[in-house]
């Protein structure tokens, strides 16, 4: 440690070993009891805790000074590590065997009372997030910067030892193409312009690749003006990786490496190689292209069923180019009218029109609505598809795919849940391989990319793109999912300028918009570009899970509350209007000062 005339020595550290030993500590007092006017401090520093005890009888100036001390005083004292009697070990603590009478003591800081007890777990987040500096005191919080620190030591150490570049690269940018809203900043040398704050370093690790850096990876801010969601912040961290002359599975071995690593900083032990799953099986059994396997309950299809019964209304939606997928709930025959009423509800708030269900009585029988659209071999025919016994029930819905596996699949995770179905021993980690390139967005009636418009198509699938048929174009992209979250993802990039400008015009940009937006990428793919790939790791969610926590705002030390904004500095805050004047941008009435 750094000895300094403050402390040479960590409360949390003191053992048997230590006894005679003269010391100096410095620290917070985290609790002061007065026992027959012996008082009794625990001092408490990032290391832990250690006892201090001041006798009237055997040093009264020290307890004189330390009658004045209060929680969360910062103190230094002076003197001898000695035993505890056996019979006041305190098991609690490592260093429940020893404790100091201090020869001196000295108040550095006084405290007010805290707006919060720090371990009461009742707090409200919001009064945390306000006094963040406070609740870092707290170990729950210590505990997890301290995983963070030393998982992204890890990673950074298996980078160096693969011969990766650690590379940083700006945050003032144009806007890049992760397909969130940019958080923009005005400039003031160059009036009317604004640069953006990037969503990934994505296009600059590429030109990195141009650049002949080879191997390049940065713990990288990122910056997205999105909703936000527990595992969602505007500003956040990624592990970003991008590696020249390799393909898929070289990308994939270097990752699998890394996650062992982190893992391991974090006592998990994990091996792959992961499961590869195709986008489309993904969600033809989970109904998610990050399916949670720590439980079954997969989705079945039994579309070709319906097809040939007289179920019109689901038949209509299959025949425009819907789809319709169930789910078995064993043992869910049981469940009372409300029960499967508020299922319906729930499946309704997801996006269903509506929910059907068949259930499966005890004495073979089965009750269903929709019983009246099917003959008895097509009712055995779906009972056979479902898998289903006498006490289940099945729930299906018909819809345009998108929906349908997004209903579904959040319906399966209900279940899981509320049946207690996962199992939180299990470290699920696959790959989502085989992703489409885009996927058809009905807001905007145009097709989207589905990871960014960098991924580089299917090579055999290149006929479909010139040919218009997008909806059936494969990019060659892996996500990496954990226990149902999305780690990571990335892709082989498009090297060629061609394929790229091909990708854009797809994307329904003209010339001019993919030159004015993305023109200096094209551009730079004309000068001899090495195949190239990479991936993003999302390095505040791997934290997370691993720390086992549901928000990525307990593993950030400063982060920002749904509202993106941030409790205790008041971020975003108001600009005067001579900075916005500067700035050349027009104050309406109530903005500014
Ligand atoms: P992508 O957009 O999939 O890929 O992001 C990679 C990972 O970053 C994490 N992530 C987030 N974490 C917290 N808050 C957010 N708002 C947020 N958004 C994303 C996720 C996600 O898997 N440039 C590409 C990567 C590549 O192709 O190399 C990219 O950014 O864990
Ligand atoms: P009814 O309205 O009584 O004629 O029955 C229609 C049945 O079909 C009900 O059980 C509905 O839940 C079911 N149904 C209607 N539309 C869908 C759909 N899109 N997906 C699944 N089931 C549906």
């Amino acid at each position: 440690m750094i000895k300094t005339n403050f402390k040479d020595h960590n409360c949390g550290e003191l053992n048997l070993t230590n006894i005679d030993e003269q010391i100096t500590l410095s620290g917070w007092v985290s609790t002061i009891r007065d026992l027959g006017g012996i008082l009794f401090v625990e001092l408490r520093d990032r290391s832990g805790f250690f006892q201090i005890v001041a006798n009237p009888q055997i040093n009264p100036q020290v307890h004189k000074t330390l009658e004045k001390v209060r929680s969360e005083y910062v103190i230094k004292v002076v003197g001898k590590v000695s035993k505890r009697p056996e019979e006041t070990y305190n098991e609690k603590y490592p260093t429940g065997q020893v404790e100091m009478y201090p020869d001196s003591i000295e108040i550095l800081s006084e405290s007010k009372v805290l707006p919060f007890v720090l371990d009461d777990e009742n707090v409200s987040e919001d009064i945390r997030l306000k006094y963040r500096y406070l609740d870092l005191r707290r170990e729950q919080m210590l505990s997890k910067m301290v995983m963070r620190h030393n998982i992204v030591k890890a990673i950074r150490n298996y980078m160096n030892n693969l011969d990766f570049l650690e590379v940083e690269t700006p945050i003032l940018c144009k806007t890049t193409p992760e397909g969130a809203r940019d958080y923009l900043v005005p400039s003031r040398v160059q009036e009317g312009k604004f640069y953006a704050l990037p969503q990934s370093p994505q296009i600059f690790k590429q030109l990195l690749m141009v650049g002949g850096i080879e191997r390049y990876y940065q713990i990288a801010k990122c910056f997205r003006d999105e909703d936000l969601r527990a595992d969602r912040q505007p500003e956040f961290t990624q592990v970003d990786i991008e590696m020249s002359f390799v393909e898929q599975p070289d990308v994939i071995k270097v990752v699998e490496g890394l996650i062992v690593d982190a893992f391991k900083a974090a006592g998990v032990e994990v091996k792959p190689p992961f499961i590869q799953m195709p986008w489309q099986e993904a969600m033809d059994r989970y109904g998610s292209d990050k399916p949670d396997t720590r439980f079954g309950l997969e989705l079945f299809d039994i579309g070709d069923i319906i097809l040939q019964s007289e179920f019109q209304i689901v038949k209509n939606t299959l025949e425009n180019g819907g789809i319709v997928r169930g789910i078995r709930i064993p043992g869910g025959a049981k469940y009372s009218r409300k029960e499967i009423d508020d299922i319906t509800k729930l499946a309704v708030s997801f996006g269903a029109k509506a929910l059907a269900n068949i259930i499966y009585n005890e004495d073979g029988t089965a009750k269903s609505p929709v019983l009246k659209f099917v003959t008895e071999e097509q009712a055995k025919a779906i009972q056979e598809r479902a898998g289903a016994q006498a006490g289940d029930i099945i729930f299906f819905v018909a819809d345009k795919p998108k929906l349908v596996y997004d209903i579904m699949g959040r319906l399966r995770l209900h279940f899981g849940k509320s049946l207690n179905l996962i199992d939180e021993s299990k470290h699920a980690l696959l790959w989502v391989v085989d992703f489409p390139m885009f996927e058809w967005s009905d807001e905007e009636g145009r097709f989207k990319a589905m990871h960014h418009p960098f991924t580089s198509p299917c090579i055999e699938d290149l006929d479909k793109l010139k040919s218009g048929d997008l909806g059936n174009v494969k990019s060659i992209a892996y996500d990496i999912v954990y226990n149902g979250t999305e780690l990571g993802g990335g892709s082989v990039r498009i090297h060629n300028s061609e394929v790229q400008s091909a990708i854009f015009k797809a994307l329904g940009l003209t010339e001019e918009e993919a030159q004015e937006k993305f023109g200096f990428m094209v551009n730079a793919l004309q000068y001899g570009t090495p195949p190239h790939a990479g991936l993003a790791i999302g390095l505040d969610r791997l934290v997370a899970l691993l720390a086992r926590t549901d928000s990525i705002r307990d593993v950030i030390a400063f982060p920002k509350n749904a509202g993106a904004k941030c409790l205790m500095s008041d971020a975003p805050g108001i600009a005067s209007l001579q900075q916005l004047r500067e700035l050349h941008i027009k104050s309406t009435a109530n903005l500014g000062k």
